[in-house]
């Protein structure tokens, strides 16, 4: 589906909004106030489709204030969670570049949430391993206060140990899944010799206790996954530092082509793919690569201000849908 219109016609408003109705919250805000239309009361999302050949329909609701409302099939959901595990839409908005370009702070968080929709099982790792590291932590600091001793920092220090290489091995073994995929991707929107790695390195509980005093001196765990990080390289150059724009760029994409082809293969159907001005830097022959390269099956979204963004003799779109703001005047059209 190719969505057209004029700059801030409300084309990645659509797509934002696709995106609420599939899994629970926006890929732009963490602050859904935002949402709501300006002088509007709440916003509401409704989805209907099917997904591996079943009825889904979802519903949305955000009222600042009240909270948010989920419904999945019409029966309340307790979380927004459960939209995402049952749904997988991954995004690619021009802000997710951080990915690459950002610190390792971000590519923690990318990977982390990636985990959780590869492999479902290991979702609650890294909220579990946060929360045992933020309980050494602290009792890190009551020790050094002088409010707690040592031994009580023991079971803290077991359970980071216990945790953190469940979760270093678990980036591994995603990053080992995405990898292939990644580098082919990559290769096919012109980007050669592209890598993805993350060096498995566990957290042997003799690590920690071995740096316990400067851990003591610091108030703060000073190893462990939530300082690793994972490479994106093509050839020997680091793409964060070293990249350019469009690079980095290509290496995001190939990130969430790799994601919805290991996404496709474990789970049956493909992801719904949001793809938010990919077009418009690229060149035309990356922009065919690129449709090529979209998941068979699937359904994918993209916006572009118009038509011709579509290289000429290519597929041409299942559905052209044609937005602008109201008060203008534009063509509608949906074919
Ligand atoms: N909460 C809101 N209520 C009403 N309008 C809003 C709200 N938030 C943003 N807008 C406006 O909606 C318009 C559409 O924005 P959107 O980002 O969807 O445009 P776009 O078609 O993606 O444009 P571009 O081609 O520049 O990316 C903008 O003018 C924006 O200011
Ligand atoms: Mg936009």
């Amino acid at each position: 589906m190719l969505v057209v219109g004029p700059n801030g016609a409300g084309k990645t408003n659509l797509l934002e909004a696709i995106h609420v109705g599939a899994q629970g919250f926006s890929p732009r805000t963490r602050a859904e106030p935002r949402l709501v239309r300006f002088g509007a009361a709440a916003a509401r999302v409704r989805l209907e489709g099917t997904e591996g050949g079943a009825d889904v329909r979802t519903e949305v609701t955000i009222a600042p204030g009240a909270g948010k409302e989920v419904r999945l099939n019409d029966v309340p959901a307790a979380s927004a969670e459960e939209l995402r595990s049952r749904l997988a839409a991954l995004v690619f908005v021009p802000d997710r570049l951080a990915v690459v370009k950002g610190g390792p702070a971000v590519r923690r968080a990318y990977f982390d949430r990636m985990l959780g929709r590869v492999l479902p099982a290991q979702a609650p790792l890294p909220g579990e391993y946060g929360r045992a590291l933020a309980q050494r932590n602290e009792a890190l600091r009551r020790t050094r206060a002088g409010l707690s001793s040592r031994e009580a920092l023991e079971p803290w220090t077991r359970r980071v140990a216990e945790l953190g290489a469940e979760l270093d091995a678990a980036r591994a073994r995603l990053v080992a899944l995405l990898a292939p995929g990644f580098s082919a991707a990559a290769e096919a929107l012109g980007l050669a010799g592209a890598s993805l790695g993350y060096e498995e390195r566990g957290l042997p509980l003799e690590e920690l206790e071995g740096r316990l005093e400067r851990d003591l001196e610091r108030g703060t765990t000073g190893v462990g996954p939530h300082l690793r990080d994972a490479d994106v390289h093509a050839g020997d150059r680091e793409l964060r530092g070293f990249g350019s724009q469009g690079e980095q760029r290509t290496a995001v994409l190939a990130l969430v082509l790799s994601e919805a082809a290991v996404l496709a293969e474990r789970r049956g159907t493909p992801p719904l793919l949001l793809l938010d001005d990919v077009l418009s830097e690229l060149d035309a022959g990356r922009r065919s690569a690129l449709l090529a390269a979209l998941p068979v099956g699937g359904q994918t979204l993209v916006t572009a201000t118009s038509a011709d963004a579509l290289p000429r003799g290519g597929p041409e779109p299942a559905l052209l849908v044609s937005v602008r703001r109201e008060g203008t005047e534009s063509l509608a059209e949906a074919a």
